[in-house]
């Protein structure tokens, strides 16, 4: 499967590797930053897999001098990070902690000394805990402190930022984190939760026109997308794999795109709670592009008589990482031309934003990971793009999850993801194959 060459990429094509602060940071207490709602999370008994936390992380708070010498030696050419919104307004609000925007300041010189273009993410799932206090996401004040908060931001970094990412799989926070409590906040409020997905478009929507007052050049927002698959062509598992649809892979898009919910009366819900006139003309306000994280597909089957009207299966006849996620490289082509023709004109250039896969990924004596799966995984998925673009979808770039093994949230230190290994113990960093096969591909799409 890796033997093909792979097909040539524009040469402005963004090859890059994605991280997020509180899986990689540490440094929790350092230089003023605040408690985040990941802070409290993971001190809830039994919330993380063996009570890990992020405390300490893998350290790149101290050490990312080194990360970033290993993204050079990578030859990426672009960067996805995030901002920790409570190191640089540790109370939710307010005047801006100077030496939290210092760290990304530093940061962001180091990487365009190197050659790398900074892509930060504003809100990757690391609320702080203040405002959560006040009802986090389920509250609209959050949209406007959201929006003060990029603000901050942008007046620090936007001369040297090109594009910057709003919100990472809002999906993920609404439905984790405030619908099925498995996620920081750890709120299970089912449907209730919803409110949580307005706010956070209205925060986002905010957040573009603060961006964009601030001088900021180009904005995005990431979402992740499954394609939704039903277990059988019975008109029951059909409606219920379009109930799913609606949920993952619409609602926080078509707001974004045309200014409109999508149908959730298979939900029982006819409107969501707390939206407002003129909200959706602010959420819908134009992007310039648009970030796409694909791990797999979902697969669904009925279920009547519940609250959620469908129910996961499993998806049989594919391999599967170390999350039992099922790798299936097709599904991305699949959800990329879905979005063409969905969203027609008004799609903006792609970014994948996240792709990868986690593996028990051993050391072996001389300290080498031959993780050839990850090598397979990559290849399959980086081909898929391709076949996306040849069926005419515009991708502007591919950034793998992730440089290195991090806190992988609720499953703490067990999942690793990286094409760097990183020992918790000691925070040594030894890149594995699939290192090298990334920084041969990329210098062979270069060359
Ligand atoms: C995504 C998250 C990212 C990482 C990967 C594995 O949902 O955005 O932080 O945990 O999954």
């Amino acid at each position: 499967m890796t033997d093909l060459a792979l097909p040539k990429f524009p040469a402005d094509f963004a090859w890059g590797v994605a991280t997020a602060a509180y899986q990689i940071e540490g440094a929790v207490a350092e230089d003023g930053r605040g408690d985040s709602v990941w802070d409290t999370f993971c001190r809830r008994p039994g919330a993380i897999r063996d009570g890990h936390t992020g405390d300490v992380a893998v350290d790149h708070y101290h050490r990312w001098p080194e990360d970033l010498a290993l993204m050079a030696e990578l030859g990426v050419n672009a960067y996805r990070f995030s901002v920790a919104w409570p190191r640089i307004q540790p109370a939710g609000s307010g005047a801006a902690n100077q030496a939290g925007l210092d760290f990304y300041d530093r940061l962001t010189d180091a990487l365009l000394a190197a050659g790398i273009t900074p892509m930060p993410t504003l809100f990757h799932w690391d609320l702080p805990q203040p405002l959560e206090d006040e009802g986090g996401w389920l509250n609209r004040d959050t949209a406007s402190r959201f929006a003060e908060y990029a603000a901050l931001a942008a007046q620090r970094l936007a001369d040297r930022i090109e594009l910057w990412i709003t919100l990472n799989e809002p999906f993920v926070v609404t439905t984790f984190g405030y619908g099925l409590g498995i996620h920081a906040p750890g709120k299970a409020l089912l449907l209730d939760a919803l409110p949580t997905a307005h706010h956070q478009l209205l925060g986002h929507g905010l957040a573009t026109a603060a961006l964009r007052a601030s001088g900021a050049g180009q904005v995005a927002i990431t979402n992740n997308y499954s394609p939704a698959w039903p277990a059988s062509d019975s008109q029951p598992d059909q409606a219920a794999t379009a109930a799913y649809d609606a949920l993952h892979n619409r609602l926080f898009t078509d707001p974004v795109l045309h200014a409109s919910y999508p149908d959730l009366s298979a939900f029982g819900v006819r409107e969501i709670a707390g939206v407002r006139d003129g909200d959706l003309a602010v959420i819908a306000a134009p992007i310039d592009a648009l970030g796409v994280n694909y791990y797999n597909p979902t697969r669904l089957s009925a279920l009547p008589d519940s609250e959620l009207p469908f129910q996961l299966e499993p998806i049989p006849g594919y391999p599967v990482t170390a999350f039992g996620w099922p790798v299936v490289p097709a599904g991305l082509t699949e959800i990329l031309t879905t979005l063409r023709d969905r969203y027609g004109e008004l799609l903006p250039p792609i970014y994948i934003t996240e792709n990868g896969c986690s593996l028990e990924d051993a050391q072996a004596a001389d300290g080498s990971v031959d993780d050839d799966r990850r090598i397979g995984y990559l290849d399959g998925h980086i081909r898929a793009v391709a076949d996306a673009m040849a069926a005419g979808v515009d991708v502007r770039g591919y950034l793998t999850w992730t440089l290195m093994d991090n806190f992988e949230w609720g499953e703490g230190y067990h999942q690793r993801f990286g094409l760097v290994h990183v020992d918790f113990g000691s925070q040594r960093r030894t890149a594995k194959k699939s290192f090298g096969w990334y920084r041969d591909l990329i210098a062979a799409q270069r060359g």
